[in-house]
């Protein structure tokens, strides 16, 4: 099976361009349509992967046996978090490549983001996911994320690690 031999390892300044396709994919899901290079003229995206890693940010990617990245997953404080319906604190980002999806991987990089995330000493994270996006917000929901309100068409959502 494709998801036997799995890697879960941190992800590193090295694997900005295969983040930046899941982070212009996740925008995707959220209607806003956009491409890798054009990333920098959208700072309301961009910031989302813009220097990766600063010192606080923390990622997860899934990679096959012959080092393909085939998922991501990392919080990090934006530098101007409006979003924030409860209080400002790291924000995530993930995807799946669409042939990898509905396999069970996006449930294991939230679980190691949360194992790395606690071990850099963060205790909360957040999130918002386009209220139609509804793979990922049945994905929260099973991960046990709480919904604290909503950002414009996005719902907002925290979980404590
Ligand atoms: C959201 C996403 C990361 C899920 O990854 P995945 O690896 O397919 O998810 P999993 O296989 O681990 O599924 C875990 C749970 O998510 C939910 N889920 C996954 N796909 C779903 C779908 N198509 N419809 C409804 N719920 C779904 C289910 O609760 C599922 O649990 P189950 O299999 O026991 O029913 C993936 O669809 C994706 O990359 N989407 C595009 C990017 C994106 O939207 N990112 C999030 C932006 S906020």
């Amino acid at each position: 099976m494709k998801t036997d031999k799995l890697i879960f390892r941190k992800a590193t300044g090295e694997d900005i361009p295969f983040m930046s396709q899941i982070l212009v994919d996740a925008a995707g899901a959220s209607g806003v349509n956009i491409r890798v290079n054009e990333l920098p003229a959208y700072p309301d995206t961009y910031q989302y992967i813009d220097g990766f890693p600063n010192r606080q940010d923390v990622g997860i990617i899934a990679e096959t046996e012959n080092r393909q990245p085939v998922g991501a997953a990392w919080v990090r404080l934006l530098p101007t978090d409006a979003h924030a319906v409860k209080y400002p604190m790291p924000e995530l980002t993930m995807g799946v490549v669409t042939e990898y999806r509905g396999m069970g991987i996006g449930g294991q990089l939230m679980v190691e983001l949360y194992k790395a995330a606690s071990e850099t000493g963060l205790t909360e994270i957040s999130l918002g996911v386009h209220r139609d996006n509804a793979p990922a917000v049945g994905l929260y929901r099973k991960q046990n994320w709480v919904e604290d309100g909503f950002f414009e068409e996005y719902i907002m959502m925290s979980r404590k690690l």
